[in-house]
């Protein structure tokens, strides 16, 4: 069986949500201090709902199709939704990612927290702070596929 599924190599291939949204209402960027991978991920965002979102990955293959599929995940979505978007999740919409990758899924989860937070924190707007706690590098990563 390939390591990979087709849906990763797909979003590796033709990322989807590639670049910087310059106007941007919210960033988010995280890094692995394992691997040094960096995602950056910016979100537009109107009443409520993720308007628009790209993403600009320095990282591996998994990463970047992790970026891509979480990007396409949240895209129109309100951000509560968005909030409750897990790494899992991620790996999942990809068909499996193997598990000594699954920490490059966490990357998509943590970057679109912080984004939000991000979001939340230039406009003044009063957030639940339990929803965002601190990344935990260890997370997921003995996650079984
Ligand atoms: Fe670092 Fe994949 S190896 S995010």
């Amino acid at each position: 069986m390939a390591l990979y599924s087709e849906k990763v190599m797909d979003h590796f291939r033709n990322p989807r949500n590639v670049g910087e949204i310059p106007d941007a209402d919210g960033v988010g960027e995280v890094g692995n201090a394992r691997c040094g991978d960096i995602m950056k991920i910016y979100l537009k965002i109107k009443d409520g709902i993720i308007e628009d979102v790209k993403f600009n990955t320095f990282g591996c293959g998994s990463a970047i199709a992790s970026s891509s599929m979480a990007t396409e995940l949240i895209k129109g979505k309100p951000l509560s939704e968005a909030l409750t978007l897990t790494n899992k999740a991620v790996a999942e919409a990809l068909d499996g990612l193997p598990a000594h990758k699954m920490h490059c899924s966490v990357l998509a989860e943590e970057a679109i927290r912080a984004a939000i937070k991000d979001y939340y924190e230039r406009h003044g707007i009063a957030y639940d702070k339990s929803q965002f706690p601190e990344p935990d590098e260890d997370k997921e990563i003995h996650e079984e596929n």
